[in-house]
């Protein structure tokens, strides 16, 4: 067994050297190799914008797994997030995160006796965090939200399958498919599509944004929410917040043939080289990663370790009972070790097991799969939307671009403004900025159409404005394959 491992920046080596310390204290590595790999820093200063090398990316893809610190995101620049590069390439499509109430970590939920202890699984390689973006006008800037059924499908089911083996009894699906009907309204399709082989668990929806006030307000009500990427993200330190804060946060990024366990708070630039971060979310991370592969035992000693430790007030400067003595990383875990083989006694105990790796190393794919959730559909081009950019005023431009249509299949049938419809009718109070959807469709009397038709309209509207992009408007088994524009 091989575990890639990349300390990361700041605090990053401290408080991968302590949990490393406590493992091998509690036998946990046995049988096991670290692989150390270049990730990082130093990797993004030597110019390569992935921030990792080549032998970094061979190692962990021959491994399977990553143990990783946390790892500092260059600011602007060509550098993106490592973190979500690591995720992205190597298809680690589900994020899971646990937050439970912890003994000795003083919350406004715990000092009212309000225990809570629920898991969310956030969509990982999807939606916003597919980093698209363009500047389309002087003005305006897009980020392209893309959310697929498989994509879908696949976190779902990790979910349904992650709360059968755990025994959770009730699944949420948090989105916002009532104001994006397509994209979120697909990943709550999805949902119950998938939930349809699950029928022990039951299963609800939920708005985000009433999940979060219902999360603030009575946390112990859910025991597994679902969320697309974005909105996941947000929740999740949302939910970090409810039992302590990002220090006690771990997390799993989970996927067919590698996963990656990982410390959620950063690098912590205020405080790194003290030697006093809280390596307990590196911990909890790693007590992840040991169930993973199969060494339960070990995850069960490490967490009543230190689950007894934090009930006695062994603590960080970062938590706890301020009359305690606030200890450094090394004398945290040194405290924790002393303490493998007891139980808490204030809450329940993680049961006794023993180790059985049940990992198997990836065999790596030839070429990249390709996934689809439905067979072909019948679909039939009605129309396109063109993007311009364009600085005059809607009284002059539709007139234009009507004259455009002259003698073509097409009809101008909407103009909309940021996804207002401004033409044929609109508001005056709708302010216009420098970039315009046009929305052309057939014409009754029109025969068939295809694409063909949408470019020769394209290269017509070409001489005359700057198309930024366009979007064919096609059917899918005769349902439109696309929204309303607000107020049509
Ligand atoms: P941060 O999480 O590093 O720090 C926020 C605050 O929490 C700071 O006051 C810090 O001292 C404290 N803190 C964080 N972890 C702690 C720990 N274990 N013990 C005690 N106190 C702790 O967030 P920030 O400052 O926004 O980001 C710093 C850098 O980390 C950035 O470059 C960012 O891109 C990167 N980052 C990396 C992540 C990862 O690798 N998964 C996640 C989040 C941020």
């Amino acid at each position: 067994m091989r575990i890639a491992l990349a300390s990361g920046d700041g605090i990053g080596p401290e408080i991968m050297d302590a949990t490393l310390d406590l493992l091998r204290a509690a036998g946990g590595l046995q049988g096991i190799d670290l692989v150390p790999v270049e990730m990082g820093k130093s990797v993004f200063d030597r110019g390569e914008t992935r921030g990792m090398t080549d032998a970094a990316i061979a190692t962990v893809e021959s491994c399977g797994l990553l143990l990783k610190g946390p790892m500092e995101t260059p600011k602007g620049g060509g550098g993106k997030s490592i973190n979500v590069t690591a995720r992205k390439i190597w298809n680690a499509f589900a994020n899971l995160r646990h937050f439970c109430t912890l003994p000795g970590v003083m919350t406004p939920y715990s000092r009212s006796g309000i225990s809570v202890d629920f898991f969310i699984v956030r969509e990982n390689i999807e939606d916003t965090y597919g980093g698209i973006e363009h500047r389309l006008s002087n003005d305006v800037v897009q980020c392209k939200r893309l959310i697929s059924a498989p994509g879908s499908d696949a976190v779902h089911r990790f979910a349904f399958e992650t709360a059968r083996r755990l025994g959770i009894r009730k699944v949420h699906c948090g989105h916002k498919a009532n104001i994006m009907k397509m994209t979120d309204g697909l990943f709550l399709e999805r949902f119950k599509a998938v939930a349809a082989d699950y029928p022990e668990i039951e299963t609800a929806d939920v708005i985000v944004d009433a999940l979060c006030m219902n999360l603030v307000m009575k946390p112990q009500q859910y025991r597994m929410i679902v969320l697309p990427n974005l909105q996941g993200d947000i929740v999740s330190d949302l939910a970090a917040g409810l039992v302590g804060g990002l220090g006690f946060a771990p997390s799993a990024n989970i996927g067919n043939h590698i996963s990656i366990f990982e410390a959620v708070h950063g690098t912590a630039p205020d405080i790194a080289g003290k030697g006093i971060a809280n390596p307990c979310s590196l911990i909890l991370s790693t007590i992840m990663l040991m169930r993973h592969i199969g060494n339960m035992g070990t995850a069960a000693r490490l967490e009543n370790a230190l689950l007894a430790s934090l009930e006695q007030g062994v603590r960080t400067g970062d938590f706890g009972d301020a009359a305690k003595p606030a200890l450094g990383t090394m004398e945290f875990v040194k405290q924790v070790a002393q303490r493998l083989g007891q139980k808490p006694t204030l809450g329940p105990a993680v049961p006794d097991a023993s180790d059985h790796v049940t990992f198997k190393p990836p065999v790596k794919p030839f070429a990249s799969a390709a996934v689809h959730t439905f067979g072909s559909r019948d679909t039939r081009v009605v129309g396109a939307d063109v993007y311009l950019d364009a600085s005059e005023g809607v009284a002059t431009l539709a007139p234009a671009l009507e004259s455009l249509t002259t003698g073509t299949p097409w009809k101008l049938t909407l103009i909309s403004n940021r996804g207002t419809q401004v033409w044929p009718t609109g508001s005056v109070y709708t302010d216009c900025v420098d970039y315009w959807r046009a929305r052309f469709e057939r014409r009754a009397d029109a025969g068939e159409v295809g694409q063909a038709q949408t470019l020769a309209l394209l290269q017509t509207i070409a001489n005359r404005y700057t198309i930024c992009s366009y979007e064919l408007l096609r059917t899918f088994d005769g349902k439109p394959g696309f929204s309303m524009a607000q107020g049509q």
